[in-house]
């Protein structure tokens, strides 16, 4: 019997596989249940106390932090492992991918030439510095690189991978996030009913998937820079049973219309482009958006305090998630209001996934996700700015 969340693009690791991809979750479980939480405990009872009696005061920011606990020799221990089972991570998942990636296009093929929806390819794009330079959480290739023929190879690695690289958190089809922020649409708007949406950065659609579910008769268009990712998205869309119109394109600039959706959304996307590429990407969504519409930008946690920004920066300087660290004080509402939308239209608010201590990594603390909220000012306001 297929396991819940089960569709027909899932690569099938074979006995050792599974059993190798089975050590790897539960490496990582115990570091972040029985490693990670040690690492709080030598800058309480070792770390801190030394600065304060060497400075006399509290440390400024997650940086000074950050410059003392390098030296730790338990936070090099657990750095060392969280790399290692990363590494590991996408060790185990490319075996099963590379072994199943001729079944796994011609069933990607077979699904999209039949389904619901629509994938449109772009093989001029120009992959952006910000992909291209680094492979992102160390995936190897990062979202876009092609080794063969209609690659579908990075799309099956992030499914396989988000269950444990999150310990399942996101839930059987991986779509928690999709399902918190249309959840937090429909309490923070009740009266917003989109019928044109856009998700942007939706690498396979796990989470734009619950948008289609919960406003089934809106037209849901999703876009990214990788084809890997979109051939995989859209087979997956048709195997789930969901209509989403895919198609390859920067979020920097994209083809669509001006004022042709309702709702512009992103799910931690951000926080993988660049300085430059974050005033062009918000200016892109208020362009977009009908006036009135709405903008909505799921990021990763920035943590409440500067111990928590710290162990979530490991992420910036191990993990390759190289502008997260910026994202971490990036004044958001006030970039979108320098991209086009009133100021007052703007704010930061946060959605809780709930989840638990193995499913954080780094140990307790604040775990909520903030959104970026941003209305276009309707017709007569936008005239009256003019
Ligand atoms: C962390 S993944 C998130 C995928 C998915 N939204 C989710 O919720 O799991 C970020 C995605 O954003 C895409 N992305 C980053 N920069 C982009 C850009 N400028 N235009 C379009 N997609 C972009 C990446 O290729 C990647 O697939």
């Amino acid at each position: 019997m297929n396991a819940p969340g089960h569709h027909a693009m899932l690569p099938h690791p074979d006995h050792d596989e599974t059993a190798r991809q089975e050590w790897v979750r539960t490496f990582r479980q115990h570091l972040a249940t029985r490693v990670a939480p040690g690492v709080a405990a030598v800058y309480e009872r070792r770390v801190l106390p030394r600065f304060r009696a060497q400075h006399q005061r509290e440390p400024a920011d997650r940086h000074e932090i950050r410059r003392e606990m390098l030296q730790d020799g338990y936070h090099q221990f657990w750095s060392a492992l969280q790399r290692r089972s990363q590494e590991l991570m996408w060790d185990t998942l490319a075996d099963t991918v590379e072994r199943e990636h001729d079944a796994l296009v011609s069933r990607a093929k077979a699904l999209s030439a039949d389904g619901p929806g629509s994938l449109e390819l772009d093989p001029d794009l120009d992959i952006p510095t910000y992909h291209a330079a680094v492979d992102i959480h160390l995936q190897p290739g990062g979202y876009h690189s092609e080794f063969a023929p209609d690659d579908v190879a990075a799309g099956a690695l992030y499914d396989a991978a988000l269950p444990i690289y999150l310990a399942g958190a996101l839930g059987p089809e991986n779509d928690l996030l999709g399902r918190t922020l249309a959840g937090f649409l429909a309490h923070h708007a009740p009266e917003f009913e989109p019928r044109r949406m856009l998700d942007m950065g939706c690498a396979i659609g796990n989470s734009t998937l619950p948008w289609c579910r919960a406003w089934p008769e809106a037209e849901v268009h999703a876009i990214d820079v990788g084809a890997p990712v979109l051939r995989y998205a859209h087979a997956r869309a048709v195997a789930l049973g969901a209509r989403v119109h895919f198609s390859q394109q920067n979020a920097e600039r994209t083809r669509f219309d001006d004022a042709s959706f309702d709702l512009v959304v992103s799910h931690i996307m951000l926080h993988e482009t660049s300085r430059a590429a974050l005033p062009r990407i918000l200016a892109e969504c208020h362009r977009l958006l009908r006036p009135g519409g709405l903008m909505l930008h799921m990021e990763i946690p920035r943590g409440g305090t500067p111990f928590e920004q710290f162990m979530l920066e490991w992420e910036t300087y191990n993990n390759n998630e190289r502008f997260a660290g910026y994202m971490t004080d990036a004044d958001l509402p006030r970039l979108a209001a320098s991209a086009g939308f009133d100021a007052t239209d703007c704010t930061m608010e946060r959605a809780s996934l709930g989840m638990s201590t193995e499913q954080k990594s780094y140990g307790a603390g604040d775990f909520s996700f903030p959104v970026l909220v941003a209305r276009k000012a309707s017709a007569d306001a936008e005239r009256q700015r003019a």
